[in-house]
């Protein structure tokens, strides 16, 4: 297909998408609210928990929705992108995978924390089998980080896609934390092979 019917295709959806209309009324950023909003009712994620860290926050309606339901929430959000200012939370530009961007997260909470989210996905290539590759590497590498940057009884979510490494995840998931679920919440496109891991309380 051609790239500017793939474009048209897209805007067609987007107009037709409930979602993208309900974020424009909400004041959402991105229609990815939602996805934060229907696996907090399903989870509790969010109730009692003030530090959190937003990987791939960009263009920041994660941290919107967070913000604007639990008001004593301080973020650190992360993206490879600059994203405009949201209350209560402070932004790094830069990739989260280098060690000198992990060092800053942790300097600039100086403790432990109670839930890490992320988005982080790459810009898809159009072959589904590398991208769902490259984004389940970010997936584990966040995963990492967490257990050595959770809280006890922390919370880690992410982005994970159906493939090769989807296994992985889930075992690793598993063998630190004591309660592992997987969800797609409706927000998330039928068609796309997202789904969230959802890990509480670390072993
Ligand atoms: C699906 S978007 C996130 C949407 C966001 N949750 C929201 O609600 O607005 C994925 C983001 O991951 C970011 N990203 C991908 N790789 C990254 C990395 N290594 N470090 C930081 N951010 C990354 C991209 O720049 C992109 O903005």
């Amino acid at each position: 297909m051609k790239k500017n019917k793939i474009s048209k295709n897209w805007i067609n959806k987007q107009r037709r998408d409930i979602y993208v209309r309900k974020s424009k009324i909400e004041g959402y950023r991105s229609r990815a609210a939602y996805k934060i909003e229907e696996i907090n009712k399903k989870f509790k994620i969010f109730d009692n928990k003030f530090s959190i860290i937003d990987l791939g926050a960009a263009p920041g309606s994660w941290s919107q929705y967070v913000i604007k339901n639990y008001k004593n929430c301080r973020i650190l959000t992360i993206d490879l992108k600059n994203i405009d200012s949201i209350d209560h939370c402070f932004h790094i530009i830069g990739d989260f995978t280098n060690d000198k961007n992990k060092a800053k997260i942790k300097e600039y909470f100086n403790k432990k924390v109670e839930v890490i989210m992320s988005d982080m996905a790459v810009n898809t290539t159009g072959n589904k089998n590398l991208d769902s590759l490259v984004t389940g590497e970010l997936c584990l590498d966040a995963m990492k980080f967490s257990i050595d940057m959770l809280k006890p009884n922390g919370v880690f979510i992410s982005k994970i896609f159906m493939g090769k490494s989807f296994n992985e995840i889930v075992e690793f998931s598993k063998k630190n934390f004591k309660k592992t679920n997987i969800f797609k919440p409706p927000a998330s496109r039928k068609d796309s092979k997202e789904s969230f891991v959802i890990s509480k309380f670390l072993r």
